[in-house]
């Protein structure tokens, strides 16, 4: 019998137990168990929990590529309270305005079919004023909003405008990466981004901070700090990454597996510099330039 091919994508051997790891601190997914509560990442969290719960309208939320977006919406879902009723929109690319229509009908569960756009609104309107008699809160959040183009931001707008007299009655929540900012800058949107009650841009992390990205990840993960890394080790990790919590985890899991392989514990600055430049040479090979942004 031939033998079996290794398939490709599973890591042939975890350096999980040698740094006394209960699962693996540097995952790529917008886990928010593992969310380090910098600065920055707290006040985005409680921007959005804010005009959330108090019923603001319109939130944005930006920030580079692999900033911490996903995750902080992630975070924000776990904490509001439960009369709250969601529609996540997280795939945005390619979609057409009455694609968005559709998702959110199946979102909230509207019962159709429907025509076409305007059926769509007149469905969504009463069940929104359905919501708010029932005391519930109703959200509408859009992930990679950057990808919506002008027609439908306008769309956006638009279903900002189900209010009564004195309630919102859809609260909305656009986050996306920088350029979102420069297409709601746009004269054809201002007044959409006049609507914007509540925002915030997510900071890259400084020096101080990678140090407690890495360490809060090991502990959540089980470890310790200081038995996987040796000191000053977030001078390398800030260097390549300028702060960016993606480009930080991806170099960790690199130099995990490489420092495994030596059986070298805590890791020296010289390993990390070295997975560094390796990494930074193989831009492409590792899709950095797009994980980065400005940052990588
Ligand atoms: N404050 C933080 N604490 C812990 N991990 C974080 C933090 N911020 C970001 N991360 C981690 O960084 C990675 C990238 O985060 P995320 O996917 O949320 O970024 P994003 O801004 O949504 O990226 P994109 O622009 O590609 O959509 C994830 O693994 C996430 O858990
Ligand atoms: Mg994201």
């Amino acid at each position: 019998m031939p033998a079996r091919k290794r398939v490709r994508g599973t890591r042939p051997k975890m350096y999980e137990s040698f740094f006394a790891l209960r699962e693996p601190a540097f995952s790529l997914a917008p886990d928010p168990r593992f969310l380090l509560p910098s600065d920055t990442h707290d006040e985005g969290l409680a921007a959005l929990i804010y005009g959330i719960t108090r019923r603001k309208g319109f939130i944005l939320l930006t920030g580079e590529v692999g900033t911490g977006k996903t995750t902080l919406l992630r975070a924000a879902l776990d904490r509001i309270p439960e009369d709250t009723e969601v529609a996540l929109v997280l795939n945005t690319a390619g979609l057409r305005p009455v694609d968005l229509l559709k998702l959110i009908a199946t979102e909230f569960r509207l019962p159709g079919p429907f025509d076409g756009k305007v059926d769509y609104v007149i469905a969504l309107n009463r069940f929104l004023m359905q919501q708010l008699e029932d005391g519930m809160n109703t959200v509408l959040i859009i992930d990679e909003a950057q990808n919506l183009d002008v027609e439908l931001l306008e769309e956006v707008r638009l279903l900002s405008n189900l209010e009564t007299d004195t309630e919102k009655l859809l609260q909305i929540v656009l986050t996306g990466q920088p350029e979102l900012r420069q297409m709601l800058a746009a004269p054809s949107l201002r007044q959409l981004r006049q609507r914007v009650a509540v925002e915030h841009h997510i900071q890259p992390l400084d020096c101080d901070e990678v140090r407690r990205y890495l360490a809060h990840r090991i502990e959540v993960a089980g470890g310790n700090y200081d038995e996987v890394f040796s000191p000053g080790a977030e001078a390398a990790f800030f260097a390549f990454s300028g702060g960016c919590p993606r480009l930080i985890s991806l170099l960790a899991d690199r130099v995990l597996i490489a420092a495994f392989s030596k059986q070298m514990k805590p890791v020296d600055q010289a390993m990390i510099e070295k997975k560094a430049k390796e990494m930074a040479e193989s831009r492409l090979d590792t899709g950095i330039a797009k994980l980065g942004g400005e940052n990588g």
